[in-house]
């Protein structure tokens, strides 16, 4: 195998080792939670976590700054019910113990990656809709909110064609926060699915 495949395949095992122990730190051995992936600064999920004191709540992001951000903004309101960590969404998923389920899970203007070749980047994809179904907690619920249409139509189609998940239609959004992205942009569009 050439080596700098192998350093790659050495850097993630390192990164999924050192999000392994975070978890084992700040989650209870099981543990029912809600989850935001790529939370960027924190805003929705402390605003969330805050409101929602008995609710175990998780984000991850993958840019260290911004993980940052959200624990402090955790820290200064001495929330207990909620942790930022940095890790990528696959890797994350990976580690995650299966005594660990999700409520529910949110994603707030993730990367829209509008051309076609960059499609392949999204984080809704078919597969991980199916890997992520099997990481929820019955009727667990997807939250979803972009402001880019193309990406909106992409995650519905998705959910159409995915045998483990059923749009709810007219469902209310769990909680309304302006998150960093939310504030940039003049309006959205959201879907909320369950878990069949
Ligand atoms: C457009 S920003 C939105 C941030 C925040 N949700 C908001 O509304 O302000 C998308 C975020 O997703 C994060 N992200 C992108 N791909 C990711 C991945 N595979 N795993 C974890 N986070 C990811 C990025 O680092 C970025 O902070």
């Amino acid at each position: 195998m050439p080596e700098g495949y192998l350093k790659e395949l050495k850097r993630a095992e390192e990164r999924k080792a050192e999000i392994s122990q975070y978890l084992e730190k700040c989650l209870p051995e099981r543990a029912k939670i809600l989850f935001e992936a790529g939370c960027g600064h924190g805003h929705w999920l402390t605003s969330y976590a805050m409101e929602n004191p008995k609710q175990f709540c998780l984000g991850i992001d993958l840019i260290a700054g911004r993980v940052d951000k959200a624990n402090k903004k955790k820290e200064k309101r001495d929330l207990g019910n909620v942790h930022f960590i940095k890790a990528e969404l696959g890797e994350f998923l990976e580690v995650l113990p299966t005594t660990i389920s999700l409520e529910a899970v949110v994603f707030l203007f993730p990367d829209p990656w509008p051309k076609a070749r960059h499609h392949k980047k999204r984080m809704i994809q078919s597969a991980f809709l199916e890997q992520l179904a099997s990481r929820m907690e019955k009727n667990g619920l997807f939250y979803f909110r972009t402001d880019d249409r193309s990406y909106f139509d992409w995650t519905i189609e998705h959910l159409n064609e995915s045998k483990f998940w059923q749009i709810k239609e007219g469902a209310e959004w769990l909680h309304e926060e302006n998150t960093y992205f939310q504030n940039l942009m003049d309006g959205y569009f959201s879907v909320v699915a369950e878990v069949q």
